[in-house]
Formats: C-alpha cells, sequence, structure tokens
C-alpha cells in the first residue's frame, strides 16, 4: 500500500522506513532470478537466526544463573580455570559446518542457476544490450532494425527505459562507455557490474506485465544516486506492437487545423516566468498514477496529445537544431545524430527523464531544460550549456518542451 502522505507528495511518512513493500523491495520478488537470489537471503536469515538465539539465550543464561548475589560473592576469587570440553569444542565446530553446508547448498545452486538462462529456455530468449553512462542507460535491442530515412536502417536504440516481453527470459548484454556502473532491478534480477573493456551480462524474466523500478548500484559519480531506469514488461503481442512503433522514424506532426490552432493554456501560463528551482533530494515529483498504476502511466504516454500546437512543435524542432542538441542527441528521422546522449527518437512515449528521476511530463521536462545542473549534478548537457554558451529563453523551452513531447 502507498501511504497517503506519499501520494501527497508532502513529506516523508515514518512507516515508510519499515515498509518492505516499496518500488525497491528484493522481499516482493516479480521474477525467477530475483526469487532465487531471495531464497539464499532467506535461508541465510534463518540459519543466523537459529545461531542468534542459541548463542543469545546461553549468554542470558550464564549472566543469569551465574551472576554475583552478594557482597561476599562479588569480591570472590574467579573459579579454576581449565582449557576447556573437547567435546563441547568438537560440537560447535561440527554445528558450524552443519551451519555453513546448510547455507552453501542453496548458495551455489543460486550461483549457478542466475548465471544464465536455464538450458531447456535457451530457445525462447530475447537479447538486449544495456550501456552504462554517467549517468544514464542506454538500451540497444540487436535484433530489431529500425528506419531511419528510406531505406536506411540501424539496430533500434532507446534509453531508461527497457521494454521486455513478459514471461520470456532476457539476456542483458552489460557494457558501460566510462566508468563502472551496476545494473540492478531489485524485483526482477542483480546487480552485475558494468565493468570498462570486459563484457558482463546477465539474464532476468519477468512473471507477469509489469514497471519495474531499476538503479545502477555501484558509485560512479557526482550523480550515481540519481542514475536510475525502468523496466517495462509487456504482453508478447504488446511487445512487438511497441516494437512496431519504436522502429519508426520520429513522429512527423501534422499541419494546423482550425481544432489546434490555440496554444496550449499550461504553455501560454509560462510566458515569463522561470520554473522553480530544482532542489536536491526533492520528494514526490511523480504522480499519484504513475505510483499506483505505473504500467497504465505508461500504456498513456504511448499516444500523441490531442491539444499539442503544430506550430510550436515546428519551432522547438528548429531550435533543436540551432541549439545544437543535435550535436549529442539522436532523433532518428529528425535532425539529430548525435550518440554522446540519449536517443531521443520516441523520448516523449516514456514515463520519466533524466534516467528515471523525473516523470516525463511538459512541467517537468522544462525544469530539466532550465537547469539540467540542479537536476543532475557534473552531466553532460549542464556542461555542454556552459562551454557552447547556450542561453534558453522562456519562449525556447517551451517551444522545445512541445517538440520533445510530440516524439511519441
Ligand atoms: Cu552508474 Cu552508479
Amino acid at each position: 500500500m502507498i501511504s497517503t502522505a506519499f501520494l501527497a507528495g508532502c513529506k516523508l511518512d515514518i512507516t515508510e522506513l519499515w515498509r518492505m513493500d516499496g518500488h525497491q523491495s528484493t522481499l516482493l520478488t516479480a521474477g525467477p532470478v530475483a526469487a532465487e537470489q531471495k531464497q539464499v537471503f532467506m535461508v541465510t536469515v534463518w540459519v543466523t537466526l537459529v545461531i542468534f538465539i542459541l548463542v543469545g539465550s546461553t549468554l542470558a543464561y550464564a549472566m543469569i544463573k551465574f551472576r554475583a548475589r552478594t557482597a561476599e560473592e562479588e569480591h570472590a576469587e574467579p573459579p579454576p580455570q581449565g582449557h576447556g570440553n573437547p567435546l563441547v569444542e568438537l560440537s560447535l565446530i561440527a554445528a558450524s559446518v552443519g551451519a555453513l553446508v546448510i547455507i552453501a547448498v542453496p548458495t551455489l545452486r543460486a550461483i549457478w542457476y542466475t548465471y544464465d538462462v536455464p538450458v531447456e529456455q535457451k530457445d525462447n530468449v530475447y537479447e538486449v544490450n544495456a550501456t552504462g553512462y554517467q549517468w544514464w542507460f542506454r538500451f540497444e535491442y540487436p535484433t530489431e532494425q529500425a528506419t531511419v530515412k528510406g531505406a536506411q536502417k540501424m539496430p533500434l536504440v532507446a534509453a531508461n527505459e527497457l521494454v521486455v516481453p513478459a514471461g520470456r527470459p532476457v539476456r542483458v548484454n552489460l557494457r558501460t562507455a566510462d566508468v563502472i556502473h551496476s545494473f540492478w532491478i531489485p524485483k526482477l534480477a542483480g546487480k552485475v557490474d558494468m565493468i570498462p573493456n570486459r563484457a558482463n551480462f546477465l539474464w532476468l524474466k519477468a512473471d507477469e506485465p509489469g514497471y519495474y523500478w531499476g538503479q545502477c548500484a555501484e558509485y560512479c559519480g557526482d550523480s550515481h544516486a540519481v542514475m536510475r531506469f525502468r523496466v517495462v514488461a509487456l504482453p508478447q503481442k504488446e511487445f512487438y506492437e511497441w516494437l512496431d512503433q519504436q522502429t519508426k522514424p520520429a513522429r512527423e506532426v501534422a499541419a494546423q487545423t482550425a481544432a489546434n490552432d490555440q496554444p496550449k493554456a499550461q504553455f501560454a501560463s509560462w510566458k515569463g516566468k522561470t520554473p522553480d528551482e530544482f532542489r536536491q533530494n526533492e520528494y514526490g515529483f511523480s504522480s499519484e498514477q504513475l505510483n499506483v498504476s505505473p504500467l497504465e502511466a505508461w500504456r498513456g504516454q504511448q499516444f500523441p496529445d490531442k491539444n499539442e500546437d503544430p506550430a510550436l512543435v515546428a519551432q522547438g524542432r528548429k531550435l533543436f537544431g540551432a541549439k545544437t542538441c543535435i550535436a549529442c542527441h539522436t532523433v532518428r528521422g529528425h535532425e539529430g545524430a548525435g550518440v554522446t546522449g540519449p536517443d531521443l527518437t520516441h523520448v516523449g512515449a516514456r514515463t520519466t527523464i533524466a534516467a528515471g528521476l523525473l516523470e516525463n511530463n511538459p512541467e517537468q521536462l522544462r525544469r530539466w531544460l532550465h537547469n539540467p545542473a540542479a537536476v543532475k549534478p557534473g552531466n553532460k548537457m549542464a556542461k555542454g550549456f556552459i562551454d557552447n554558451n547556450i542561453k534558453l529563453t522562456a519562449e525556447d523551452e517551451i517551444a522545445l518542451v512541445a517538440y520533445l513531447e510530440s516524439l511519441k
């Protein structure tokens, strides 16, 4: 259950601290790999709990039974000191070995099982490549050819939201473009490190369609703590429909008609105002829907906004080139072809921006564009703004937001 305080986004509810059903809970698993890992954890918990109870009760018994009761006892000579009891010592060694064996058997089995897709499921594997960057994730679908222009194709590339088929094993090849990162989706699988010049991989399977929270789990610089991602598991048919849409080039927005010649009310009210400054550790920037039924929120995100303003979108597209966004970002079929930053061909269809940190809506997107350094300290876009003296007026921000949100 999500507590009311969390939904309201006002302040931290104390019960949050011991709830075990959070978005990144490893105790409520959603796939066989995480379930296996949890099982090893639980075996260890039970074995150590038994040891704790035995040692603790022996200690308590000795403290109570042999305590000094009078002043005389307090100052008495210590009892004769022996070297120990061979029977007790041998039994303790045997018990320790026994406890270790109880833990080792499921541990070895889990290492075997979680390492790679089981042989009998190998034919059914779906393969993706994940690459860590400071501080976001690039996802490539090597078997899917995406259209650039005409007959020109390239493997499908996305960022920060990994969409996979539910109920099917997925092999994720892990690479890094810079430092060591670690790939972790607590409810599904992980953690496995992404190490320079080393080919790592992991496998995962989502039992049911769902929306899962992921996180970089290896310290990788300034914004490590906000290097997040999502895994969206879809029913097989919906997954292929999604691939169909993603492999198309970026969406072209139809020309102005009488029905959409009014600028969006939200954008009109933004004119001349700067967005709220982003505060570190800001709490509650995802909507109730994204928290409670995230998969539905994700599905809703796949469709264009009916009130979009074609003129504003066209202006944003022009600015995307003029402000040199194209040097780092690709919008396949449009102008951009940069590879330093995330592919933005279908960015409007993602539920999050800034590597899973902010919800993808016009307001948050504008805050990101307005001051990326405040959201993600040390990031390359913020540095690019300074190095290339890029300045965005409120009108520029509004147009860029309209353009990026149109890319479904
Ligand atoms: Cu990437 Cu921590």
